[in-house]
């Protein structure tokens, strides 16, 4: 007899479906929701994307010795989605030095977990690849942005929420195809997985006193989650079938 074993889920089906909670916590945490709902000040706005420059100046650079070393990761962690150099096109755009800023408690708290896995290039990955899909989500965020900031439509001051234009979904689609096609262990792609957690519990608990696991954010949140809006469209803002 022979027995048929279920095709393994792709990895990149695994993180965006079993953080779909997480995502939906996300999307409506204070920050991104205020963004999308046009209410986001502009001085918070560019304090915003000050502590946004520090957190993803440590991920970059904790990235580089990897992709240095590991040519099959270079092969799709390209040099343009390193997001620091678009924050700092934002902050030049508002006459803002970018060395101003201190951190945020949040900030270091998303530093000091970079920090903790600097030698684990696959959890590295995963918070990798959270910043970068939040750009699919962040084309709708900067459309808001620019509209209740009266900022340019040709993306001076929002690059970092948006910084491959038209060119985003088929980069996205590329990306995840080349993350799928890593011949992964278990336990790496594990690994790829955590990171991703952990870059949604950052996100979330950015602007909170302290940082929180997912069961606590889970506890508080659950009742009120919505997969089927969340298939649909994500946020109210976002019209189902344009993502
Ligand atoms: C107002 C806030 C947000 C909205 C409206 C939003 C919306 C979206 C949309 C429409 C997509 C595309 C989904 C698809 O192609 O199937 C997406 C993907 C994604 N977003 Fe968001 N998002 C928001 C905030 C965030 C935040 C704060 C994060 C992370 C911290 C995030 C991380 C991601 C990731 C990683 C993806 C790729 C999903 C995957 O395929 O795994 N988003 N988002």
């Amino acid at each position: 007899m022979t027995t048929t074993i279920p095709a393994a889920r792709p990895l990149t089906t695994r993180l965006k479906d079993d953080n779909w909670k997480l995502h939906q916590i996300a999307e409506r945490a204070e920050g991104p929701a205020a963004l999308i709902k046009g209410r986001m000040p502009l001085d918070g706005y560019v304090a915003h994307l000050a502590q946004q420059r520090l957190m993803s100046r440590a991920l970059d650079a904790a990235l580089r010795p990897h992709l240095a070393a590991r040519p099959d990761l270079a092969a799709f962690v390209l040099p343009e989605q390193m997001l620091t150099p678009y924050i700092e096109a934002d902050l030049n755009h508002f006459g803002v030095r970018p060395d101003d800023a201190s951190p945020e408690p949040g900030t270091t708290r998303s530093i000091n977990e970079i920090a903790a896995h600097a030698g684990d290039a696959l959890f590295l990955l995963g918070l990798h690849y959270v910043r970068l899909g939040a750009c699919n989500g962040n084309r709708f965020v900067a459309r808001s942005v620019r509209k209740s900031l009266g900022l340019p439509e040709t993306g001076e001051g929002t690059r970092y929420l948006d910084p491959f234009g038209d060119a985003q979904r088929d980069k996205w689609y590329a990306f995840k195809a080349a993350l799928d096609a890593l011949p992964l262990t278990e336990d790496e792609a594990d690994r790829v997985f955590a990171g991703t957690e952990a870059a949604y519990l950052h996100a979330i608990c950015h602007g909170l006193d302290r940082h929180q696991t997912k069961d606590e954010l889970l506890a508080r949140h659950e009742a009120s989650l919505d997969k089927q809006a969340f298939e649909q469209g994500h946020s109210v803002h976002v019209p189902a079938g344009t993502h």
